[in-house]
């Protein structure tokens, strides 16, 4: 029997992720080749016409798992039944803005959204923020959402965590698919630290560690952490726009592996509320390595941590505790 669909709210969907994002939605990158969708795209007034292009493209685009678009402007229409939310929406910094006033301006968008989702959505709602900043925009959603499951509100930082994946392949000359278990901690912006201490490569003689392989620690512990920090300013240059098909890859890979499972053996990165592990500060949205089954994350428990990291693992949550600050400064 045919599955039902499940509806899927993209926020933000004119920008260029959600143009990158909504096809793969429909094809089912997402949820699956089996399981039918109804896309619910939201976007502010001044986009409403290129939404509306958006939802034209995809109803010329004939995917058979589409079941039904809404575009729309209104917040509650785009909230209502949708059991995955994907918040791409936000406002960009823009020169000359300071910090304070664009972390304002998210600040009063997420907590209008949360509240629209926590009255609206299915009561199991998953959300991952994708707009920047991520950690933060996420930890007010979490605020204003109450009733929304404090475990169902994550942000994206599994672009960085394939970023590191890629960066390791590109360095070892193997395929992308046989590295495994990088870790992105903490926030999604450049003090993250990406971690290959537990990482491992698929060789024809087993799995060996990464930094084994590698043989360079200087590289691992200085370029290579470096260019994944970066690469989003480094996309920006050659493209002179920011990620965006990568970014929506992320998103898919985010989902799909919350959805429906790690493989065995494997696990990947995700801005979750933190418990107090790893003895980051309970109360931020922070990146950790989890698995997931059965609809459910958890955060990959007891791997040892040396100095170098300890100290990267604390720079990036003391950053994550400074947003929060003025995110609640900007809120009062
Ligand atoms: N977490 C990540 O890995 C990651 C990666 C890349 C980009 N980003 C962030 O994702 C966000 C989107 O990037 P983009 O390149 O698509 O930007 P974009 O400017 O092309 O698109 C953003 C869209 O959001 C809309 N929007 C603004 N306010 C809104 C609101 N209140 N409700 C609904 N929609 C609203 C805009 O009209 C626009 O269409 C940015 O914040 C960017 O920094 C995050």
């Amino acid at each position: 029997m045919a599955k039902e669909p499940v509806r899927v709210l993209v926020t933000g969907a004119a920008g260029q992720i959600g143009y990158a994002l909504v096809p793969m939605i429909a094809r089912g990158v997402m949820l699956g080749p089996d399981q039918p969708v109804i896309l619910h795209m939201l976007d502010i007034p001044p986009a409403a016409e290129a939404l509306n292009g958006v939802k034209m493209e995809l109803v010329d685009a004939a995917f058979p798992l589409l079941k039904g678009v809404v575009a729309t402007t209104d917040v509650v229409e785009a909230c209502t039944g949708v059991s995955v939310a994907i918040m791409v929406g936000g406002f960009p910094r823009k020169e000359g803005m300071e910090r304070k006033d664009v972390m304002t301006k998210n600040v009063s968008i997420y907590k209008s959204q949360a509240s629209a989702l926590e009255k609206h959505a299915a009561a199991n709602c998953k959300v991952v923020v994708v707009a920047n900043p991520a950690n933060t925009n996420a930890l007010i959603l979490k605020e204003y959402a109450p009733s929304i499951p404090e475990k169902n509100i994550t942000c994206l930082t599994r672009l960085d965590h394939n970023r590191a994946l890629g960066q390791i392949a590109e360095r070892l000359k193997v395929q992308v698919s046989e590295v495994k278990n990088a870790i992105i901690w903490g926030n999604h912006s450049s003090t993250q630290y990406p971690d290959v201490n537990h990482a491992t490569v698929n060789t024809p003689s087993g799995e060996k560690p990464v930094r084994e392989l590698i043989k360079d620690d200087a590289w691992l512990n200085g370029e290579f952490i470096a260019t994944v920090q970066q690469r989003g300013a480094a996309i920006i240059k050659a493209r002179k726009l920011s990620s965006a098909l990568s970014a929506a890859s992320g998103a898919c890979d985010h989902i799909r592996d919350w959805v429906l499972g790690t493989p065995e053996g494997t696990w990947v990165s995700m801005g979750v509320y933190s418990d107090g592990s790893y003895n980051v500060p309970a109360g931020l949205i922070y990146s950790f390595p989890v698995t997931c089954c059965n609809g459910e994350w958890t955060i990959v428990k007891g791997l040892p941590i040396d100095e170098f990291s300890r100290k990267k693992m604390d720079a990036t949550a003391e950053e994550l505790t400074e947003e929060k600050a003025l995110a609640y400064s900007c809120l009062s």
